[in-house]
């Protein structure tokens, strides 16, 4: 039986890495993005050819119709990735009602909504995996208030959720990215040297780097991984 997995915002570095690398694992990946030419192109340009869908995770009815495909299309899924996210840079001087909200709907409402809609179909069918992308740090950041406070409820989303799910064979866990590619947003490596004497390990991270961690992740040998958090950053956060 061919397993299927969702791969939120996988157009770009971190999710386009994980969609790459869960295809050459044999699943059958679903590219999402805002732009369907891109997920096209993505998913069919994987080592095993998937699908895609056009979606906006900020709007929970883009979400529906998105589940509502899944359903109609394969009546199964065994892996989600939430990996979408949005940051203005802004601190909370800068950051106005329509910043934040914007935010935590792309970044944590839409978790909560996929998780919800992935944990329906995965229940009946007796498991499945879910992977949530977070930040490695377990730290304030400056300039970056909307966003961080959006990872935070994340990691509470992905232990609350573990707990919850464990019980029908769910297992939730989180990767959290350190300096990894090009930062959220662009498409390009602005002001993001290679070499970084921040990094313990000296250099900033590979996108595939995050989804090596993540296929671990979803697979059979971490059956017993309920509700982690691991870090994948050069040894940033424990340095700091
Ligand atoms: N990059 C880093 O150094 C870093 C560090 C720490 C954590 N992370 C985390 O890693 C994850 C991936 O980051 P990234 O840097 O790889 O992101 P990215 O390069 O900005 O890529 C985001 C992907 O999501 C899609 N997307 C963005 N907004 C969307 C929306 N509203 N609806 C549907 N698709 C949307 C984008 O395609 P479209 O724009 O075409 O829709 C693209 O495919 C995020 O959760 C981020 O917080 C990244």
């Amino acid at each position: 039986m061919e397993k299927i997995a969702l791969v939120g915002g996988s157009t770009n570095n971190i999710g386009k890495a994980i969609a790459e690398i869960l295809a050459g694992n044999g699943y059958h990946v679903i590219i999402t993005s805002r732009k369907e030419d891109e997920a096209r192109a993505v998913s069919e340009n994987l080592p095993k050819k998937g699908s895609y869908f056009r979606v906006d995770y900020s709007d929970a009815s883009s979400i529906d119709t998105l589940f509502s495909f899944i359903r109609d299309k394969f009546n199964r899924l065994d892996v989600l990735v939430n990996n979408v996210a949005y940051t203005k840079n802004e601190s909370i001087l800068d950051c106005d009602l329509a910043t934040w909200e914007y935010t935590l709907n792309t970044n944590l409402r839409s978790y909560y909504l996929c998780t919800k809609s992935a944990s329906e179909i995965m229940k009946p069918q007796g498991g499945g995996a879910i992977v949530n992308i977070t930040v490695s740090s377990s730290r304030g950041t400056k300039d970056k208030f909307s966003y961080m406070v959006s990872k935070g409820g994340v990691n509470y989303l992905t232990m609350c959720a573990a707990i919850d799910l464990a019980p029908f064979n769910i297992r939730v866990n989180a990767v959290g990215s350190g300096l990894v590619g090009t930062p959220v947003g662009y498409r390009e490596y602005v002001n993001r040297p290679y070499e970084n004497g921040r990094i313990p390990i000296g250099h900033i991270g590979e996108p595939a780097d995050v989804a090596e961690a993540v296929a671990f992740l979803v697979s059979d040998e971490a059956k017993y991984i309920v509700g982690a958090l691991l870090p994948v950053d050069g040894g940033l956060n424990i340095s700091m």
